[in-house]
């Protein structure tokens, strides 16, 4: 709009610090400044989720239960070798089978270039069918002519120079997956493209300062996402257009693919989903499944529904990378950081995407920094993103490395990190975390007597506080009372339906129960991505944008009844009221009776944060602020057996304003788990004999359950700094970045002993306390 702008003042600061104020200069269509929570009714409340009673009841509509009228189901064939060539494909036999409606090769055997397979798992033909039972008989039919080709599994390996080639240069990808572009243009050295390379200062002059050096290196195994929900998909095809069922991320994205791929009008795709069980990032695009499942449709003129199982699951859905890292760093005697020097190999597989992020580049002063990081290409399934992708990895060894700092410098740990930190938000978030888990009590390593010896630890983090610009919400107020918000955002399980009925309660002066949410369909204004820990910072402030500007059109039309100036009406407790004489005014429902069409309704987008973003690419954008977060650890160990027990966390984290305590809370308990599940338990194991991953399931792949579950406590700050509508911005990643090295750290001041390679299995923790061989 071209009203010009405004001038607003608006609370900042973190408010058990104390709070002060910010002055923002803001469109005139801006709602004005919300107050801190402190002085509001239902943002910052926990009230209900928008879904419960729906998720309890099992009314919630999963893309498994999805059923058309003629609906078939697929299958899908998959490679039985970690390389080889497909020399032919035989579909006669299968497409003869009973019930049998489409058969789909996925890959052109006659393009020798196109005609390579390169993991176990990947894909080579779909069947749709009357069954699922019909289709898998029908993949059995398919005849595949296989030229087994040499290939290499492990990471080590893969760097040496006779190893087998994954790519030749030409054929060699240049991006990683959607959301999180890998740089472009890097070297290929057999399998090793890089190194991509960050500096600044100058690292040996660094390094000459240093008074103090340590020096690693450290090793992170390769996660799986493990969603509950598994991935599913189903695709109508039809003359008018298609619709696509599926258990995504991202509808408006995946619309876009689908658009680009089928080579359709935008307004002729349509992505729907309503209930997920999960993401994590390996569900923010179609998928080879869900690409299937279309073009079965569009072959057999039916619903085709496709849901993969556990071991497709595990194979091709996507991975956290696995990585090797070399770290760095070199200190004077009070502290400071004089260098940091970092050498990263990871491997996500045929994909890319295996760098460790930017906690070592970002989250401590020091003025020398040096990285290469490298991907290196093994024949296994490509990752992809997985919850904080990159600084999972890169803090397990950045924070390890800190601790092992403030040993040699004989400082206390956290007042290490007080001297190089330069974030207020941590330091604040320090002194809490300290003070729930009674720092002070920290003892020396060893300090108990018997085989279980306990130890406190702690880590941080650091993310951006991302922003995607393509978010729009819409607010419809009916005649009857009934209030809507409609967006194509989803919810992927984290709540955010419920954030949006917040913010426009709070707007209307009602309850977050009187609005209707209508989401994850991209009929409706096109929502932002559930993943970069973007989607509450992304599309809570349009939806109060949008149910602002509708409020201003309804107090327009009821002002003449109230004889006062739209300006002087309130909305508050269910009522529309004179600001300065409340007891005159109109029930919400008496005020909307008087509009004088059925329906009013306005639509915002997500406007640039106030005061400016530090950087966009694309679509996306990041906040002048970061997000932290400081997590404690205690944990006891079992020097006898080598068992870590991880006896509680205190998980201390930020996120802007504070939309939900409890949702946020269930988010932060959520990445700490899926972060103690990382350090203890989960690992990928492929078979350097058969490229095959050996725990393709979820009985040998482990995975925490309430069994290992410690006690978590989850702290939450409130970080006012008037960027937005509603100043909140993500939590899901932040909050699994820090949990694995701050368990490290605690089992090293339990057994004196420092584990660098991931997991810490019993058997690990035994070889490190010299009672059992090391693994090689
Ligand atoms: Mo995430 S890895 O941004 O879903």
């Amino acid at each position: 709009m071209s009203e010009g702008t405004r001038t607003d003042t608006w609370p900042s600061g973190i408010a058990s610090v104390g709070l002060g104020s910010v002055t923002r200069e803001v469109a005139a269509d801006e709602p004005p400044p919300l107050p801190p929570n402190a002085e509001l009714s239902v943002i910052g409340r926990s009230v209900p989720r928008w879904n419960a009673r729906a998720k309890v009841t099992g009314a919630t509509r999963y893309t498994v239960d999805v059923v058309l009228p003629g609906m078939l189901h697929g299958r899908i064939l998959r490679s039985p070798h970690a390389h080889a060539r497909l020399r032919n494909i035989d579909t006669t036999a299968a497409v003869a089978q009973p019930g049998v409606r489409a058969v789909l090769p996925m890959i052109d055997a006659t393009d020798p270039s196109h005609a390579l397979l390169r993991y176990v798992g990947a894909p080579v033909a779909a069947v749709a069918a009357t069954s699922i039972a019909a289709a898998d008989e029908a993949l059995q039919r398919i005849g595949v002519d296989y030229e087994p080709l040499p290939f290499v599994v492990d990471l080590d390996r893969a760097r040496e120079p006779d190893a087998a080639r994954v790519y030749e240069p030409q054929t060699a990808p240049g991006a990683s997956a959607a959301g999180y572009p890998a740089r472009e243009n890097l070297p290929l050295h057999g399998n090793v493209r890089g190194p991509a390379l960050d500096r600044r200062g100058d690292l040996a002059a660094g390094f000459a300062q240093a008074e103090v050096v340590v020096e690693g290196e450290y090793r992170t195994q390769v996660q799986t996402h493990c969603c509950m929900e598994p991935h599913a998909v189903v695709a109508d095809w039809r003359d008018d257009g298609l619709t696509v069922y599926l258990s995504t991320q991202y509808t408006a994205g995946v619309r876009r693919e689908l658009a680009q791929a089928f080579g359709l009008p935008l307004n002729r795709v349509r992505v729907v989903v309503d209930g997920m069980g999960g993401g994590f990032g390996s569900k923010s695009s179609l998928g080879s499944y869900g690409r299937a499942a279309v073009m079965l449709s569009r072959r057999a003129r039916a619903p085709v529904r496709i849901v993969l199982a556990r071991d497709e699951e595990q194979m091709d859905t996507g991975n956290r990378p696995g990585t090797r890292q070399r770290l760095r760093i070199g200190a004077r005697r009070d502290g400071s950081l004089t260098a940091i020097a970092l050498t990263s190999y990871g491997t996500a597989g045929i994909g890319l995407g295996a760098g460790v992020g930017n906690n070592a580049q970002t989250l401590y002063t020091c003025a020398n920094f040096e990285s290469a990081q490298h991907d290196v290409f093994i024949h296994a399934g490509p990752g992809c993103p997985m919850r904080a992708p990159g600084n999972v990895q890169g803090a397990w060894a950045l924070e390890q490395a800190i601790d092992e700092l403030a040993e040699r410098l004989a400082i206390d740990p956290l007042r290490l990190r007080d001297r190089i930190d330069p974030s207020p938000v941590r330091r604040e978030e320090r002194r809490l975390g300290a003070e729930r888990i009674a720092w002070a009590r920290r003892r020396a390593p060893g300090a108990d007597p018997g085989p279980i010896k306990r130890g406190i630890g702690m880590a941080q983090s650091i993310w951006g506080a991302n922003v995607q610009l393509n978010a729009s919400c819409e607010v419809r107020v009916m005649r009857d009372g009934a209030v809507e918000v409609l967006s194509g955002v989803q919810d992927i399980g984290t709540g955010i339906g419920t954030v949006l009925a917040q913010v426009v309660a709070e707007v209307l002066g009602l309850r977050a129960s009187d609005i209707t949410v209508r989401i994850g369909d991209t009929e409706f204004p096109a929502g932002p991505p559930s993943y970069g820990s973007l989607t509450t910072a992304s599309i809570s402030p349009p939806a109060r944008s949008a149910a602002w500007r509708v409020l201003q059109r309804l107090l327009r039309t009821v002002a003449p009844t109230l004889h006062a100036a739209p300006d002087d009406l309130v909305a508050r407790d269910g009522r529309i009221v004179v600001r300065s004489d409340p007891a005159r005014g109109l029930a919400f429902a008496q005020a909307v009776a008087l509009l004088r069409t059925d329906r009013i309704s306005a639509v915002a987008s997500r406007s640039d944060d106030y005061g400016g973003f530090r950087q966009r690419f694309g679509e996306m954008a990041q906040a002048q602020q970061d997000l932290g977060g400081v997590q404690f650890a205690e944990v006891a160990v079992d020097t006898d057996t080598g068992v870590v027990r991880v006896e509680r966390v205190v998980a201390v984290q930020d996120c802007g304003r504070p939309m939900h305590p409890k949702q946020i809370e269930s988010q932060v308990q959520g990445g700490v788990l899926m972060g103690l599940s990382f350090a203890l338990l989960e690992n990928r194991v492929l078979d350097r004999h058969s490229g095959r991953m050996l725990n393709a399931d979820l009985e040998h792949y482990k995975i925490a359950t309430a069994g290992d579950a410690p006690r978590v406590e989850v702290v939450v700050l409130e970080n006012y700094q008037g960027h937005s509508a509603t100043d909140a911005y993500g939590i899901a990643e932040p909050a699994n970045i820090a949990t694995a090295p701050a368990i490290a750290n605690a089992v090293c001041n339990a057994i004196g002993v420092r584990l660098r390679d991931l997991p810490m299995t019993p058997a690990a923790v035994l070889a490190a306390l010299g009672r059992m061989p090391a693994r090689s």
